[in-house]
């Protein structure tokens, strides 16, 4: 059993990068390979063993709301054509009535501001955080993963991966005191620091275990990398209070906040499956050397 049981999805953001297939989709609708990207952060936090779930969201969402919802009609309707296998599908993505909420961020004021409007339904517990932009593809999850290490860690927990230094300005970063195995102990973390600045390679990628003390901080911090309230600054100033670390995670993650990481995304979730593989390898192949034919 988990001592984290209720995880919080920030999905407020506008997608701006996929315009104009976000124009009327929210972006955490977009298909990978053949599921909503939402899906396999649920799914992650369903594997960490996370009962309640949090969606902060904001207008133009409610497509979300409707997708996590049972549809018994649609049931009824495959049922009645024998479709298992989509029957199977549509009842796994559903969660179950109750365990799920939706709090709705009324201006983009940044993740420190959004994960603050958990409070009320958090309250005092440690708490997990899911941003669904970064899917990371791992044998067993990273959240699972990272419920393990914070059963030895405590406080405040990260997903972390080290970056190219001329990437370190579009990540939190932590400043390491020391390491012990995968838990880099951290004496803060400092985001989006230029590459002169940045105090190591060490990334933040977009899981977390919080202690509700962070609360207390969001609540009254200032604004901080662009004009935003940042839940990184929220973290480090705990620093002196409580462990604050960085879970070097097994695993491959992909940024499909950005289209060319949503790309490569699909392209290796789908090779993972069997009905797809050997037809989408063989096209690659294809497609590789037709490239390589004009470029000569
Ligand atoms: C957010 C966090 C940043 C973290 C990143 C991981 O930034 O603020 O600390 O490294 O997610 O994806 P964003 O990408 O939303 O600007």
């Amino acid at each position: 059993m988990t001592h984290v049981k209720i995880a919080v999805f920030p999905v407020a953001g506008l997608g701006t990068r996929f315009l104009p297939a976000t124009k009327s989709v929210p972006k955490e609708m977009l298909p990978l390979v053949d599921r909503p990207l939402i899906e396999y952060a649920v799914e992650e936090a369903r594997e960490a063993g996370i009962e309640e779930f949090l969606f902060i969201t904001s207008a133009g969402k409610t497509a979300l709301e409707d997708h996590f919802d049972a549809s018994p009609e649609l049931e009824r309707r495959l049922s009645n054509a024998g479709k298992a296998d989509q029957l199977a599908a549509i009842r796994r993505s559903a969660l179950p009535a109750g365990s799920h909420s939706f709090i709705r961020q009324d201006s983009p004021r940044g993740l420190g501001h959004a994960v603050g409007l958990a409070r009320r339904i958090v309250g005092n517990r440690p708490f997990a955080v899911l941003l669904p932009d970064d899917v990371i593809r791992a044998p067993q999850g990273c959240l699972a993963q990272m419920v393990d290490a914070h059963a030895r860690t405590g406080g405040h927990l990260v997903a972390a991966m080290e970056v190219a230094t001329a990437d370190v300005s579009s990540y939190g970063i932590l400043d390491v005191a020391s390491e012990t195995g995968r838990v880099a102990h951290a004496r803060g973390l400092v985001e989006k620091p230029s590459p002169e600045d940045a105090p190591s390679r060490l990334a933040v990628v977009g899981r977390y275990i919080l202690d509700p003390v962070v609360f207390d901080r969001v609540a009254t911090q200032r604004l901080g990398a662009g004009g935003e309230i940042q839940l990184t600054d929220a973290i480090t100033a705990d620093a002196g209070n409580l462990p604050v670390s960085g879970f070097r995670f097994e695993g491959q993650r992909y940024d499909c906040g950005s289209v060319a990481g949503f790309l490569k995304a699909n392209i290796a979730f789908a090779l993972d499956r069997p009905g797809l593989q050997p037809e989408l390898s063989d096209a690659l192949d294809m497609i590789g050397s037709l490239r390589m034919r004009h470029a000569a």
